[in-house]
């Protein structure tokens, strides 16, 4: 047994690439994937919204240095992290529901299920209890043992992003235009600030006009919704269906009726109009691309050195001999 055991702690200290398999925690930890979707559920129950801002934290944590829950630490005095990066602060919400689901899980098996895993089975289960497709997620990422605010800055897209720098930027993470129209659709569920519009309704691209490519009707409701001036903290409908994960968004995109930049230009260019097209006539090939996408964003990892949280918003502290001793990891 010493040689497994030194090669595996070799393995735990050296290497952050793990091997993503689905089922990884069959035998660890049965009940997890069963677990992270009752308590999703139960969240849900109480606030319909936390699926969409749960299955967000996916794209805002594997852009960032991979899948590797690094957006779900704390600041610390010697760490910004990514919680108050630009994209992130006052927007992402139900980071609660992940500690529900980590407490739940630690629960029943203590420091085996990755945080970095929690958010990959919980944004799936998002999208599987909003209506949405359900799939099979790969799964045994470590969790970061550091996060960086600036990393999060300079990858993050703006809402104001157009369509050619969302393909350049989704190509830097081997994710096709394709991939971007299907993910995109993500914005079936959930809601946006008119922080993230009032530039489109008033001021689009400093012409001091409103996107030409909205619909004037659903204009007008923007603007009453967020006027000149107003609460810009005020949320509004992603889609016309925000609590239904279905293709009602591209729909919408082709009405002119897209809340954000980022989503109405998908429809404006010319390279990413015929997703849009096809996918809001068939709902089966959205479900369908969107659940690749989904798996091919939660492959990407940092190959950085990881460990299994046991609280999501901290690292674990030092070990001690004992705890080492009897870390799960070092058990088979
Ligand atoms: C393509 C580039 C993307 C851009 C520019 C973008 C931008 C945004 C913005 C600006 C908001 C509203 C935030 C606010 O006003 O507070 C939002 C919300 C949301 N985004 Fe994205 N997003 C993108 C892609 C994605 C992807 C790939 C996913 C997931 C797979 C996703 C999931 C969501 C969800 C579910 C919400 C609603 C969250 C809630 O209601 O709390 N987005 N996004
Ligand atoms: C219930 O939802 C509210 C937001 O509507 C949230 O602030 C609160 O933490 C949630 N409570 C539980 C127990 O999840
Ligand atoms: C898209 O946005 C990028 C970055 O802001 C800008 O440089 C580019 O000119 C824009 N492209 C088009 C076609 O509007
Ligand atoms: C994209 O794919 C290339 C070639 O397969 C690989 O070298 C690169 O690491 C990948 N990039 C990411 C971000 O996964
Ligand atoms: C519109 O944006 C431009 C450029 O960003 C800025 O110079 C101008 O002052 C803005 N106009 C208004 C009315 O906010
Ligand atoms: C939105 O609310 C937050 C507090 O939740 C506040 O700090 C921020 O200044 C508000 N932002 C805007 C644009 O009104």
């Amino acid at each position: 047994m010493i040689i497994p055991i030194f090669s595996l702690l070799f393995l735990f200290l050296t290497t952050g690439e793990a091997q993503l398999v689905p089922g990884f925690y069959a035998s660890t930890c049965p009940k997890a994937e069963s677990t992270v979707r009752e308590v999703l559920h139960k969240a849900m129950i109480n606030e319909t919204r936390s699926a969409a801002s749960v299955m967000r934290l996916q794209f805002h944590d594997c852009f960032v240095n991979g899948c590797d829950g690094s957006l779900l630490l704390d600041d610390t005095p010697t760490m910004l992290g990514e919680k108050l990066a630009l994209s992130n602060i006052n927007s992402l919400r139900s980071f609660e529901v992940i500690d529900e689901i980590k407490t739940a899980v630690e629960n029943i098996c203590p420091g085996v299920v990755s945080c970095a895993d929690v958010v990959v089975m919980a944004a799936r289960d998002a999208v599987a209890l909003s209506g949405g497709p359900d799939w099979e997620v790969r799964l045994g990422r470590k969790d970061s043992l550091t996060a960086s605010q600036e990393d999060s800055d300079a990858i993050m897209p703006s809402p104001r992003a157009n369509a050619s720098a969302l393909i350049d930027l989704f190509a830097k993470f081997n994710l096709s235009t394709e991939d971007l129209v299907a993910l995109s659709g993500s914005h079936s569920i959930g809601k946006g600030r008119c922080f993230s519009i009032t530039f489109r309704l008033y001021n689009q691209s400093g012409t001091g006009k409103p996107d030409p490519a909205i619909d004037p009707r659903y204009r007008m409701e923007l603007d009453k919704l967020c006027p000149v001036g107003g609460d810009e903290n005020v949320t509004g409908n992603l889609d016309a269906t925000p609590i239904l994960f279905d293709n009602q968004y591209f729909k919408d995109l082709v009405a002119g009726k897209g809340f954000l930049n980022s989503d109405e230009t998908l429809y404006t260019f010319e390279e990413t109009r015929k997703w849009v097209v096809k996918y809001s006539e068939d709902q089966g090939a959205f479900f369908d691309a969107f659940v690749k996408g989904m798996l091919k964003m939660g492959d990407l990892q940092s190959g950085r050195p990881g460990e299994v949280r046991t609280n999501c918003r901290v690292v674990n502290g030092p070990k001690t001999p004992m705890e080492l001793v009897s870390d799960p990891w070092l058990a088979f």
